[in-house]
């Protein structure tokens, strides 16, 4: 593979996949396959980022995406700072471009940036001088898991082209599912959208993606399903009548996996609610479910894309 190929994506921020080509996407996943494995402790040897300064900013809860940011930027000797909401001065009132342009007077060369409302990474991107990582924004997007997710399903299915893959669940509040829509139609994979008509917005048929309320229909012939959690945090008002009913009609057990291909593989991007929009005997299923290696999966992305950015690893 040529160098230039492999340096398609040059930055100089990560704030979504849509803005992306698909050889910027193949370009990043093609680099975090250089740190799967045991290759993300080679990653700390070369100290790609040695001397570099991460800030990880998290408005909002996390336990995957903060944790595998933090890894990977020290697995490539990044010097690596979580500003924690409870005892920072977000805490009193501080809004978040005061943060940000106190931060930015320090001279990190990274930030990483979860926050509640869309656009909140974009915008910080225009109030500092290093580069961005959209760690999360509201219901806009979610790069990481997007390529994380991408990387999974290559390792498995290889080329994602042709491939059928239903996204389920609450796509209305999902930011996963916006940047996987995006990531895995430019890879040219048939990608499928299926939850109640309340969790689905409107928008959603002009994604150029079939879009279905009953899952076994939305199953039929799938070579990977991918879950999405039932965010109830980010709902005013009640959009299903119950969990309960919300299991029987959207939940993942294996009988609606049966409309899948035979073997089909089945992801989740993290917290799960078990029991809710899956079935714990589908989540713990080495032989179908992936959700474990999309842990593994992320901390390669997140390597690769603080490389890309601020290292010189290329
Ligand atoms: N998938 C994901 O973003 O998980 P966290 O909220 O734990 O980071």
């Amino acid at each position: 593979m040529s160098k230039a190929y492999r340096d398609t994506f040059t930055g100089p921020h990560l704030l979504g996949i849509s803005g992306l080509n698909r050889l910027e996407v193949e370009s990043l996943l093609d680099a975090a396959e250089e740190f799967v494995g045991p290759k993300q402790l080679q990653g700390r040897k070369k100290n790609y980022l040695s001397g570099r300064t991460q800030v990880n900013l998290f408005f909002e809860p996390s336990t995957r995406t903060q944790s595998s940011f933090e890894v990977a930027g020290k697995r490539l000797g990044a010097d690596v700072i979580n500003m924690a909401l409870k005892t920072s001065s977000i805490a009193k009132g501080e809004t978040l471009i005061d943060t940000a342009v106190t931060l930015n007077a320090m001279h990190p060369d990274l930030l990483v940036v979860r926050h509640g409302a869309s656009g909140a990474a974009a915008l910080l991107s225009q109030k500092v001088d290093c580069a961005v990582v959209n760690a999360g924004d509201g219901t806009h997007e979610h790069p990481t898991q997007a390529l994380l997710d991408a990387l999974t399903l290559r390792h498995h299915l290889g080329d994602l082209a042709g491939k059928r893959i239903a996204i389920c669940g609450d796509i209305a509040h999902s930011r996963v599912a916006r940047s996987n829509v995006i990531l895995l139609t430019l890879l040219g994979a048939e990608v499928r959208l299926c939850g109640p008509v309340t969790l689905v917005p409107s928008s959603a048929h002009e994604w150029g993606v079939c879009v279905f309320t009953d899952m076994n229909n939305a199953l039929d012939g799938c070579d990977a399903v991918m879950m999405l959690r039932l965010q109830s945090e980010r709902m005013d008002s009640a959009l299903i009548p119950s969990r309960r009913e919300y299991f029987r009609f959207y939940g993942l057990d294996r009988g609606k996996l049966a409309h899948a291909k035979p073997g089909a593989l089945v992801m989740h991007p993290g917290p799960m609610n078990r029991g809710v929009e899956i079935d714990s005997d589908i989540a713990d299923d080495p032989a179908i479910s992936l959700i474990t290696e999309q842990g593994e999966m992320g901390v390669a992305v997140r390597m690769a894309v603080l490389d890309k950015l601020a290292g010189g690893a290329s």
